[in-house]
């Protein structure tokens, strides 16, 4: 005995078939498409599933002309999918192509670092100056950090509360992340002949508490001329040269006695600015015990040296109230320049 009957069996694929019709020809998305698929091919608990069950109930005679129309009913499913899914992928390619109103998609494009740009922007400045730009080591010697610019043993400058000594090289020669960039004048006259014109910019480090003015990494610009007959006027006009280049306008330079080991004598660099001085560094003319540390003969040249802080210079340039600013890596802020 059967307990379906083809005409039940029929009526049954029939209603599937507008069905899934229907609920294809509504889909708008992907997703939709997707939830149908599920809903009528699943293959647990899909609708077709319950269809194929009802097979098993219908008499011997009825079965092969039910399984043809069964088989029917899927690939007729299957076509719909395919088709809804087509239609869908036209629709978007059409809007893309034609929809010219749209908004573009507008690349974001990166820059160097401000002090980057004012490193480069110095180094250039110096060229045209004849000083060529040369690097030296963040990990420094008591030599060249010291000794070799005549800051003794028992100067307070070597004092372990002002310098960033590594534990890994601690003994009679510790080594110490350099605490100015002078280290490069050392270097580089250990390694050639006057005449020098060089300029290096770096980091430095000292364990400073960071605050608007201060932060325990810093950049300078160090500066060195060795050449026979040079003075401090050769000096002064090479930093009002920097100066103007680099603020732009009539830029005033003013020298205050100071003291620094390795130069003799030594000032304190103002720069003055939109009617304000400004503290920029230190320089004087390079000492004489120096040059003779690094084999240089003091009775036939003379030279002249400079120490500039990078964010000092940039802040004032840019109007920046806080160096911390340019370490906070807000692209607010950094996106300004
Ligand atoms: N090295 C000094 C400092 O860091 C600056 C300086 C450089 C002074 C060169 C004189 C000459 O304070």
């Amino acid at each position: 005995m059967a307990d379906v009957s083809l005409d039940a069996f029929l009526a049954k694929i029939n209603a599937l078939q507008n069905e899934a019709s229907a609920t294809l020809d509504d889909a708008s998305d992907a997703s939709s498409v997707e939830a149908a698929r599920v809903e009528f091919l699943g293959a647990r608990s899909g609708r077709l599933k319950a269809i194929q069950k009802m097979l098993g109930g219908l008499s011997s005679a009825d079965k092969p002309a039910a399984g043809r129309h069964f088989n029917e009913l899927k690939k007729a499913i299957t076509n719909l999918l395919s088709s809804a899914q087509e239609r869908l992928l036209r629709e978007e390619s059409t809007i893309e192509a034609v929809d010219i109103t749209l908004p573009g998609q507008a690349f974001r494009f990166g820059h160097l670092h401000p002090i980057t740009q004012t490193i480069r922007r110095v180094q250039e400045i110096m060229s045209r100056l004849g000083f060529e730009s040369v690097t030296g080591p963040e990990v420094e010697d008591q030599w060249h950090n010291f000794e070799a610019l005549a800051i003794p043993s028992e100067h307070p400058a070597r004092d372990p509360l002002d310098n960033f000594y590594l534990a890994v090289a601690q003994g009679s020669d510790p080594l110490l992340l350099r605490s100015q960039t002078s280290t490069v004048q050392i270097r580089v006259m250990e390694e050639r002949k006057p005449p020098l014109r060089i300029v290096s910019l770096g980091r430095v480090y000292r364990p400073d508490t960071a605050d608007a003015t201060h932060y325990p990494m810093f950049h300078q610009v160090e500066g060195l001329l060795v050449e026979s007959g040079t003075t401090m006027a050769h000096l002064k006009s090479v930093l009002r040269f920097f100066a103007s280049s680099f603020l732009g306008g009539d830029v005033k330079v003013r020298f205050r006695p100071s003291f620094f080991p390795f130069t003799e004598p030594s000032v304190e660099v103002d720069m003055e600015w939109g009617g304000r001085w400004i503290e920029m560094g230190g320089a004087g003319m390079v000492d004489p015990a120096v040059l003779e540390a690094v084999g240089y003969d003091p009775d036939a040249v003379t030279g002249f040296a400079f120490g500039l802080g990078v964010e000092r210079i940039a802040a004032r340039k840019y109007g920046v109230a806080d160096i911390r600013d340019f370490y906070r890596n807000d692209v607010r802020f950094l996106q300004q320049f």
